[in-house]
């Protein structure tokens, strides 16, 4: 079967959702919305889309769509959704972050589970080719049982750590963390669309004693030579028989102790976003299908979501936080405002 999608946002992240269509043949983009009639017909005449809204709720009752991309800032996830929802869509591609607070986070929560709709979040790593095989040298044990991982990232916890979160989730298999400490100073940092303190310091417990050093602050040492912030994504793992990484825009291997050398292997974003994107919309397809689960599906989402919401609660009542936690919605503005003075 042949889905049929639509775009809300033609923003600059909504461009890599159409550039992933060139060449995906399970799924076929038909219209784009946009408020911002320059965006709007900017992207439409770049990439061939004739069929062209201000109004998502008009896009929705002429096109219906399956399939709605929703490429929008974060405060505007809900309404889209259950929008969509009402007009029969079943599957839903939405950006992160998934939410700016709990309360958000439940209310998506909501409306998926009462429409039945297969939500994924787009942390689109999970399907770049590297961190496959970065995943797949972890699962084999080639540096033995992971005891370490340090990441470091610049962009701030909801920019930038939905995608650390999630890597760090999809690396270790899935694992929920037991426990999360943290703090938090500054505010924003590089991004200001999404309101998060500007430096998180942030260590989580795994089962087994994984222990994971975050490092997500504007001032990061991040990766040596790299100028945008948003590159700046690296991880290493110190297992008990070597060790392994993978730098977003420049190398991943692994060292297995007692080797003379490490087995190095080229990373690169420019040839990683829209193939990565490409896989990840194709994956909506196969879930629809009934094929396969998405790798990115809003349960593990959450899960990330959650780990993120327990640091803001760590952060702001200086306590270790055990896992899973209930976070007050109070917290996470409570804490913002601290720091915003
Ligand atoms: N996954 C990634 O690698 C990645 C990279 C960059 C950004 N992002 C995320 O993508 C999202 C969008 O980022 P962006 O920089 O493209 O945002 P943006 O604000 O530049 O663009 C959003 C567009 O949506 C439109 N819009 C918003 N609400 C609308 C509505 N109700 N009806 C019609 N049009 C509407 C706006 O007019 C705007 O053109 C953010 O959540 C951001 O965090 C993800």
């Amino acid at each position: 079967m042949i889905y049929k999608s639509a775009i809300l946002g033609c923003g600059p992240r909504a461009e890599i959702h159409m550039q992933a269509y060139k060449g995906l043949d399970e799924i076929r983009l038909g219209a784009l919305c946009d408020m911002n009639r320059e965006r709007l017909d900017a992207c439409g005449d770049k990439y061939g889309i004739n069929r062209r809204y201000a109004d998502l709720q008009e896009m929705l009752k002429r096109e219906k769509p399956d399939i709605l991309h929703i490429v929008t800032p974060p405060a505007i996830r809900e309404e889209p959704m259950l929008l969509a929802a009402q007009a029969g869509v079943r599957g839903i591609i939405v950006e992160k972050p998934i939410a700016l607070d709990p309360a958000q986070a439940g209310d998506i929560r909501y409306i998926a589970e009462l429409k039945g709709l297969k939500v994924a979040v787009n942390t689109q790593r999970r399907y770049f080719a590297t961190c496959r095989q970065l995943k797949k040298v972890l699962d084999d044990r080639l540096i033995g049982d992971i005891q370490w991982v340090r990441i470091v990232t610049k962009g701030n916890i909801l920019s930038m750590g939905p995608h650390m979160v999630d890597l760090l989730l999809f690396f270790l298999g899935d694992l929920s963390p037991v426990s999360v400490w943290a703090a938090a100073s500054g505010m924003n940092g590089y991004d200001y669309g999404h309101p998060a303190p500007a430096d998180m310091l942030i260590r989580y417990i795994f089962p087994d004693g994984i222990t994971a050093y975050c490092e997500d602050a504007a001032g990061a040492v991040g990766t040596i030579g790299e100028e945008d912030f948003w590159q700046h994504l690296e991880f290493d793992f110190w297992g008990s028989r070597g060790r392994a990484w993978w730098r977003q825009n420049s190398d991943w291997g692994y060292h297995i102790e007692g080797e003379a050398a490490p087995v190095v292997e080229t990373t690169s974003w420019a040839r990683s976003d829209v193939p990565g994107q490409r896989e990840f919309t194709r994956a909506m397809a196969a879930w629809l299908d009934g094929r396969e689960v998405h790798l990115n599906n809003l349960e593990t989402a959450l899960q990330g979501f959650e780990a993120i919401m327990g640091a803001f609660l760590s952060a702001c009542t200086g306590q270790v936080i055990d896992l899973p936690a209930t976070v007050p919605n109070e917290t996470i503005h409570k804490l913002i405002e601290k720091l915003e003075q």
